[in-house]
This record gives C-alpha cells, structure tokens and sequence, in this order.
C-alpha cells in the first residue's frame, strides 16, 4: 500500500487530469475528493474550471451559460467561445502549473466541446483540431469521463439547481436527446480523443465513485 502510494506521487507530478461527463455526472464532487486525497499524499494540486478558471474566462463563461442566447448562438461561435476561454486558461493557469510540477485537475476541456457541440452538429475531428491550436502542447495526460444516463444526470442537476437557487443554464435547457447524444460522444472518446481516455461510471455513492477514481489513477501509467 505504502509502494504504491509513494509510486502514484511519481508519476502523477507535473500531469494534466480532466474530469469531465454529462451534466450531473458528479465531476465537482470528485474533483474536491481527488483533490484531497492526493493533498494526503504529499502531492501539489492545482483545481480548475473550463470555461472559466480566469478573468477574461469568467466574462466568456457568462456570455456561453446565458440562458437568453440558447437560440441565438451559432454553434460555430460557440465552439470557438469555449476555445478562448480556454486558451486564456491553459495559459494563464494550466501551463505554470505542471511546469511547476504540480497536478492540475481540471473540470471539463475539450472532450466537453467534442459531446455538446458534437451533439449540436460540429465535426468533432475539426473541434480537436481547433483545439490543438488554442492549447498547443498543453493537452490533458488522462481525461476521466464520469458516465451516467443522461435522464439520471438532468435529474441530478435540477435538484442541485433547486438546492441552491441556481438557475438552468442555457445547456442543462436543451432537450433530453441532446443530452443523450452528448452521453454517446462522451462514450466514443476513448480511441478517437487524443491523450488517454478513461470512462468511470458515476453510478453509486460520492465514495464508491471516488474509490473506481483513485483506482483508475493508480492503475494507469501516463
Ligand atoms: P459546468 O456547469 O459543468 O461547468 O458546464 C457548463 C455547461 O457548458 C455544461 O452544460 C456543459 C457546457 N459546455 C459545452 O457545451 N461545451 C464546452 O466546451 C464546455 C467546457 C462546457
């Protein structure tokens, strides 16, 4: 236990983690567990949000989840909003971060763009290609997609919706087969997304998921 702890500290310094999925797929939850307990195991974390995650990120994420511009925005502008803000991230937060060899873990990045605006009808191999452009070298070792059907996962964030007087944005509005489209891309990622995919499911309890997480992280080499 204690060789394979020491080993997981190694190899996971200076990586890029992504942990991304449908909506109400548990990412944040995880992300907060993750990030713990690889803190217990003396290893620097750094916690992030794609769009977002900056200044400039911010404004871009409230111009993107504005319920009011669900129907107005072309997809293509959607696409390359959600390539700014990231752009601005990698470089103002991801990049410094694992030269500085800590672990960045990150919610959402592109496999995001390839399920939602894959699922709005944008070729998911130019979504790749663009973002090859706007994060250069900086593409995620592992991505972690928390897989759940998307009826389980609305179901879920209309109740954290509820819970804490958040509003729907203009995403979680679309309907239910959008959504399962989303799932289905999200499922066809491993092979076709570069870097290493991995698909956990987020069935269960906040523990049990955390548990099939810190499995894969220990299994996998980067
Ligand atoms: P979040 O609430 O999980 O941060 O995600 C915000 C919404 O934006 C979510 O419904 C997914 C959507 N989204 C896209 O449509 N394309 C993207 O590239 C990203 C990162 C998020």
């Amino acid at each position: 236990m204690r060789g394979a702890a020491v080993n997981l500290k190694d190899k996971i310094a200076g990586k890029f983690i992504v942990f991304d999925g449908p909506d109400g797929s548990g990412k944040g939850t995880q992300i907060e567990c993750a990030a713990q307990a690889l803190e217990a195991e003396g290893i620097p974390v750094v916690c992030t949000r794609d769009p977002g995650g900056t200044a400039i990120g911010d404004q871009i994420r409230e111009i993107l989840l504005h319920k009011n511009l669900l129907t107005a925005m072309d997809v293509r502008c959607e696409v390359l909003l959600f390539m700014a803000s990231r752009a601005q991230l990698v470089s103002e937060v991801i990049a410094p971060a694992v030269r500085a060899g800590k672990v960045v873990l990150c919610d959402r990045f592109i496999s995001s763009t390839c399920a939602y605006q894959g699922a709005a009808g944008s070729d998911v191999g130019r979504i790749i290609e663009l973002g090859r452009f706007a994060v250069g070298q900086t593409w995620p070792q592992l991505t972690l997609v928390l897989d759940l059907p998307a009826d389980q996962g609305l179901d879920r964030a209309g109740r954290r919706g509820q819970a804490d007087g958040a509003r729907h944005d203009a995403m979680e509005s679309r309907p239910i087969e959008f959504h399962r489209r989303v799932r289905d891309i999200f499922l066809s990622l491993p092979g076709k997304y570069p870097g290493r995919v991995e698909i956990v499911s987020g069935d269960g309890t906040p523990d049990e998921v955390h548990g099939r997480i810190m499995e894969v992280l220990r299994r996998v080499d980067f």
